[in-house]
């Protein structure tokens, strides 16, 4: 597929994504910390524009406060939440003006586009929406069922023998992370490449599954105090959380949201819940999150031989290797995809939940910004965000390179995030 084949095709996805909303709920704020769905509907078409309509001939802004009103679509990291109503934002049929305009503006010039920064440019325009596919499913997974129209997703894969919990050891060894520049495009924090001494370690051969977060709450994991770090522990009182926001109550027992429907907890699916959530059942455990380092031997690396593409070798995901291609909505049991082992026999680290890792988000040495959007990462190397590798069932086979770092708050239950524990070598 050409680049402009991808756009048009990320395009449709996010489309069809919007047309899961019911009318009347499109004005609304499914996660208290994220902007009302209509502000996306016009973001992902003021991000493009603002990239590229100063650089392609004959263009200029036709309606610059609608390309300031939706220039920014992430988190406010500051701590408050936006306190914005409905009818602070234009009506709908003025959003999908502009959304279209600015598609029909961009499409002839980019047609002719063939200078030499055009394909990272266009790389950008194209992960940047295919990310907010991912951050928009979130969204849309807190909406309640009533808003949206069911979509179907593909069948999900029976699942394969019972999981056998015993920790893989994985000797000291090296883990690159990050890529070299010339290699494919990459976002401005995986460059430059780092070669890492890895000192040996045990890490879990699966997921931790819902079944086992449920022992670790029913075991009163949620309340005890020397499981949580002092914020997590803040954070945790002060929201009154008791259990995965993906996870309603019922009775004395839990069902699981899916994206369309509500169903008996799912014992064998990855447990998806905050960093907060993942750390405290890890203490529990006797064990701890795998650092951003530990995570790429585990997923890479290999007894002999050169550090792997994927962690089954070098085909492209697939949904042997247990990834859906985009085409599933929710997770698949944490065992289910044997054919997406690595090297050392631990599954399931690519496509149904990215997992946390115990390391805060910084830059790899060399890093540059990139100087068409600076805060791409750097606005977010503040202490308070850690790197999850990985990716789920909404993430796209691109960012499935070895290279892409993800990162997000540790207090936020709404990513499509599990974990695996890790521990010294002998333990865990
Ligand atoms: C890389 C997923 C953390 O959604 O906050 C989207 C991606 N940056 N628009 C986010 C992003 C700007 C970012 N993550």
């Amino acid at each position: 597929m050409t680049l402009l084949e991808r756009l048009a095709e990320a395009r449709r996805t996010t489309d069809q994504l919007f047309d899961l909303v019911k009318p009347e709920a499109r004005y609304k704020r499914p996660i208290a910390e994220r902007h009302r769905i209509i502000f996306y509907v016009g973001h992902l078409e003021a991000f493009d524009w603002n990239l590229l309509h100063h650089r392609l001939p004959g263009l200029a802004p036709f309606d610059a406060s609608l390309d300031r009103l939706f220039a920014f679509g992430i988190d406010p990291v500051d701590g408050k939440l936006p306190s914005d109503q409905p009818s602070d934002w234009p009506r709908e049929d003025l959003v999908a003006a502009y959304a279209a305009r600015v598609r029909r503006e961009l499409d002839g010039p980019l047609a002719e586009w063939n200078e030499p920064d055009a394909a990272q440019l266009l790389n950008v325009a194209i992960e940047h929406r295919l990310m907010h596919v991912e951050t928009l499913a979130y969204m849309l997974h807190q909406l309640p069922l009533a808003d949206k129209v069911a979509a179907h997703g593909a069948e999900v894969p029976v699942a394969t023998p019972p999981i056998d919990s015993a920790a893989v050891g994985i000797p000291a060894g090296a883990a690159t992370l990050g890529r070299a520049t010339g290699e494919g495009f990459g976002w401005d924090n995986e460059f430059q490449p780092r070669i890492t001494g890895v000192p040996a370690f045990s890490i879990h051969r699966y997921k931790v599954t819902n079944g086992q977060f449920l022992e670790f709450l029913r075991a009163g994991g949620y309340a005890e105090r020397p499981l949580w770090d002092d914020a997590g522990w803040q954070w945790k009182e002060q929201h009154r959380i008791a259990h995965p926001a993906f996870w309603t109550p019922r009775g004395d027992s839990f069902r699981l949201r899916t994206m369309f429907d509500e169903v008996p907890l799912p014992l064998e699916g990855p447990a998806w819940v905050s960093h907060a959530e993942a750390s405290a059942y890890c203490n529990w455990r006797g064990c701890r999150l795998p650092t951003e380092a530990e995570w790429h031997r585990a997923a890479y690396g290999a007894p002999r031989g050169a550090e792997r593409e994927y962690p089954w070798g070098q085909e492209y995901p697939a949904p042997v290797h247990g990834y859906s291609s985009m085409r599933r909505w929710d997770p698949i049991d944490v065992h289910a995809a044997p054919a997406g082992a690595s090297a050392w026999g631990v599954q399931g680290l690519l496509g149904n939940g990215w997992e946390w890792t115990s390391t805060v988000f910084a830059p790899l040495p060399g890093f540059q910004p990139f100087p068409f959007y600076p805060g791409y990462s750097a606005d977010f190397f503040d202490g308070r965000h850690y790197v999850l590798k990985g990716g789920s069932p909404l993430t796209e086979a691109s960012m499935l390179r070895r290279s892409f770092r993800n990162w997000f708050q540790p207090h936020y239950q709404y990513v499509y995030a599990g974990f695996r524990c890790a521990g010294s070598a002998t333990s865990c």
